[in-house]
């Protein structure tokens, strides 16, 4: 079918693979050569010691990077399982959920809890504003709900929701309700300190700010919320946190796992922990604020400086530039993307990833190339 005098246009005439697209929307972002080369080692049985040792490093390792010693689940998967997984292991049939939604992630995520059958309540806000401890509070006092869910950071605004003040409210007030958090465009790149926060689940994909391609998410799960799922029925087959715990007692995983993703999260976690997190959190910081700087100077930022996201800009495009034909005569001239706004924002924005392994210099070449075409 691919050979002799097929014409068809494939993958390999669209890419020059010696120097392959410069990735700035907001994931899959840029892979480093050295981490793709792990991708590329001989792989291990998933059953055997050496792969256990390298399961287990990883996790040991993740547990220094998200402040916690409760459970740590790697799962082949992208991020949206873990939002079914989430809400299928921990929530009743007779429970009620309280969806906050801010954007189309969060959005999405109320979705699949319904689409689980859940019981779903949502507390909306408009985008490109935050979810407020006040307001979940007041959601939570009528005694109906017996789950959260927050968006750390919701990738279609730019936002980091207060989640560090909503954790607050919900500990002293309201302990017994557990808290789900999407952290998949905040994991590794805004703080996390999963135990003190006191969330339940909280988990992203690797293709944010871990640096790694798609293919495996990593998610934290208290010990309170994997009590609490051996009595919830129908949680189902590949998300099962029962499965996943017994088999991680023996640095396993319940079905076979991405080894290779798996060497390549280990890479980077050793080195995350050379570099100290909060000097990860401070680059990351460094990066926003350049290219917030910018933002402001040309165009405008999408939400509130003040819950601006450290990770990835939403820019209001207050100059009306047609924001696909920028983004392709860049990637034409210079074989680079940034991504256009996200659903109902497209076009009125657009969003530039600075997380993982992104540079100050890679964002300064972008934003040059940015300028050159909307000058
Ligand atoms: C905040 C957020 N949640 C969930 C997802 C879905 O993650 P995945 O594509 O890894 O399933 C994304 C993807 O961009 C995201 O940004």
């Amino acid at each position: 079918m691919w050979g002799g005098d097929n014409k068809k246009k494939r993958v390999d005439d669209m890419v020059d693979w010696k120097k392959p697209p410069r990735l700035f929307i907001p994931g899959p972002v840029k892979v480093n050569e050295d981490v793709l080369q792990q991708l590329a080692r001989p792989t291990l049985g998933h059953r055997g010691k050496e792969y256990s040792q390298l399961h287990g490093e990883t996790v040991d390792m993740l547990k220094k990077i998200l402040f916690t010693d409760q459970n740590i689940f790697l799962s082949t998967s992208s991020a949206s399982g873990i939002w079914e997984a989430a809400v299928r292991n921990c929530v009743g049939p007779d429970e009620t959920v309280l969806a906050t939604c801010c954007g189309a992630f969060s959005d999405k995520w109320s979705g699949v809890a319904k689409s689980c059958g859940k019981n779903v309540d949502e507390l909306k806000v408009e985008w490109g504003t935050p979810t407020l401890p006040e307001m979940i509070d007041e959601k939570l006092t009528t005694g109906k709900y017996a789950a959260v869910t927050l968006v750390y950071n919701e990738t279609s605004t730019g936002l980091t929701n207060p989640v560090y003040e909503i954790s607050k409210m919900m500990k002293e007030k309201y302990p017994d309700i557990l808290v789900f958090v999407d952290a998949v465009s905040a994991m590794v790149g805004l703080p996390l300190h999963f135990d003190e926060l006191g969330w339940d689940v909280v988990f992203a994909s690797v293709q944010k700010a871990f640096a790694i391609p798609p293919g495996l998410a990593v998610a934290v799960v208290s010990n309170k919320a994997l009590e609490k799922s051996s009595n919830v029925p129908n949680r189902g087959y590949y998300f099962d946190f029962q499965s996943f715990a017994k088999m991680a007692a023996k640095n396993q995983t319940p079905t076979t796992p991405n080894v290779p993703h798996i060497m390549a999260l280990n890479y980077q976690c050793e080195k995350l922990l050379k570099e100290g997190m909060d000097n990860v959190w401070e680059r990351h910081k460094q990066m926003a604020d350049f290219v917030r700087a910018w933002a402001r100077e040309k165009f405008d930022l999408f939400c509130d400086e003040k819950y601006a996201s450290d990770t990835l800009t939403t820019v209001k495009n207050t100059c009306g530039i047609n924001v696909a034909e920028t983004i392709n005569k860049i990637q034409q001239k210079h074989n680079t993307i940034f991504g256009n706004g996200y659903g109902k924002l497209k076009e009125q924005t657009f969003r530039i990833a600075h997380m993982g392994d992104i540079t100050l210099d890679d964002l300064k070449e972008l934003l040059g190339w940015i300028d050159e075409e909307t000058a």
